[in-house]
């Protein structure tokens, strides 16, 4: 088929052409913007699950959806970077000033944003801003103290518009203590004070332990999503819908092929799809093409989705990663790994610095994205 018309959207946070099996969490979200208007504030929205499921993709999604019905909304994608501490703050000042700006001129209130915005320029959130304190002196009570601040006096603007501030926070198992507990503190105070404010956060599946660990009543502050693959009809759908959009139709044995390589997993359907593009000499798509499609498409998969994990870890980190795969399970006892004991500690916390595996829960390790153990296994061990 026409390479130039591939309708399909392998990678990070791309809009897929049609997003798929997510209607419960959209009617959710549609629901806090209906019932904004009406005045009445719930709970913000935490997304979990592995990478690739498309939590960016539906996070950007909720947000566009936001901004349609003029909320002022504010994104920032958490970074555990050791180059440079405090970029996520930096992130939520420029974030608010740049929704504010948007938000103040789309609803012409320029003249009441300004008292906000001195309060985000002034804040110790802003690196290089032209904050009174010395650097020295911020503290996580000033985090807390200016998010507080911030959100109180831009809820008066807000409600008076029927509309909401909202922050969208990805990678949030990434932020900073004093950045996840000055959101989590802000949003309980929001919810007794009738504040229209949200934390609507995305990360991995154990974004809600890492919350409820920052503050054990974030566990009743929020209402959790589980993202995981999609059913059946709505990864048949993932592939069909972006083919007919430009003329491309499946036989019903190449489309259960590729449907059931995918698992369900919103990535695997785009990189499965996009490689059927690749290989169809025409349409509709057979099932010599689909066998194809998914050598092509997996060959593609383990040049870019795996390694780009795989490839960050150490060789020693990469045997600890082998004695996970090699178990079979899905979340194996770190006790149970053929790995001594006293190098597992350190090799753990690096890989999981690494976002290559997380903990579901005490004692178990898992990886971060599906498949990765089959793919550990299709790799040469040249570490040795
Ligand atoms: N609901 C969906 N239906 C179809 N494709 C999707 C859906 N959600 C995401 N995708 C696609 O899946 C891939 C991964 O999405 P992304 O949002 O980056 O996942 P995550 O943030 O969970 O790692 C992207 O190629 C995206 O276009
Ligand atoms: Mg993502």
């Amino acid at each position: 088929m026409d390479p130039a018309l591939n309708p399909y959207t392998p990678g990070s946070g791309r809009r897929p052409h049609s997003l798929q099996g997510r209607d419960r969490e959209i009617e959710a979200f549609d629901l806090l913007v209906a019932r904004a208007k009406a005045r009445r504030y719930d709970r913000g929205m935490i997304l979990s699950g592995l990478r690739g499921v498309g939590k960016t993709a539906l996070l950007n999604h909720l947000r566009a959806h936001a901004e349609h019905h003029g909320w002022f909304t504010v994104r920032l994608e958490a970074q555990n970077s050791e180059s440079g501490a405090r970029v996520n703050h930096k992130q939520l000042a420029t974030g608010l000033r740049h929704g504010l700006r948007k938000f103040s001129t789309k609803h012409a209130l320029k003249q009441a944003a300004e008292g906000v915005m001195g309060l985000i320029e002034g804040s110790s959130l802003s690196v290089a801003g032209v904050s009174v304190r010395a650097p020295a002196s911020r503290s996580a009570e000033d985090t807390l103290f200016d998010v507080e601040e911030i959100v109180e006096a831009a809820s008066e603007m807000v409600r008076s518009k029927g509309v909401a501030l909202a922050v969208f926070v990805d990678e949030m198992q990434d932020l900073e203590a004093d950045l996840t507990a000055a959101l989590i503190v802000t949003q309980h105070r929001a919810s007794q004070e009738g504040w229209p404010f949200y934390v609507i956060g995305a990360g991995l599946p154990n974004l809600p332990a890492f919350l409820a660990d920052s503050r054990s009543y974030a566990e009743r502050l929020f209402l959790y999503c589980k993202i995981g693959p999609l059913d059946d009809a709505a990864a048949r759908q993932a592939l069909v819908d972006p083919a007919e959009s430009v003329g491309g139709r499946y036989s019903p044995e190449a489309l259960g092929k590729l449907v059931a390589a995918a698992e369900g997993y919103p990535y695997f359907l785009q990189e499965f799809g996009s490689a059927m593009w690749e290989v169809a000499a025409g349409t509709p798509f057979q099932l010599e093409d689909a066998d194809l499609a998914i050598e092509a498409g997996t060959a593609l998969l383990d040049r870019g989705f795996f390694p780009s994990r795989w490839d960050r870890a150490t060789p020693a980190e990469r045997k600890y990663l082998r004695a996970i795969a090699a178990t079979g399970e899905t979340a194996p006892k770190t006790s149970s790994l053929s790995i001594a004991q006293t190098t597992a500690g350190p090799l753990r916390a690096a890989a999981i610095r690494k976002g290559i595996v997380y903990s579901p829960e005490h004692g178990r390790i898992s990886f971060t994205v599906p498949g990765m153990a089959t793919f550990i296994a299709r790799q040469i061990d040249t570490d040795e």
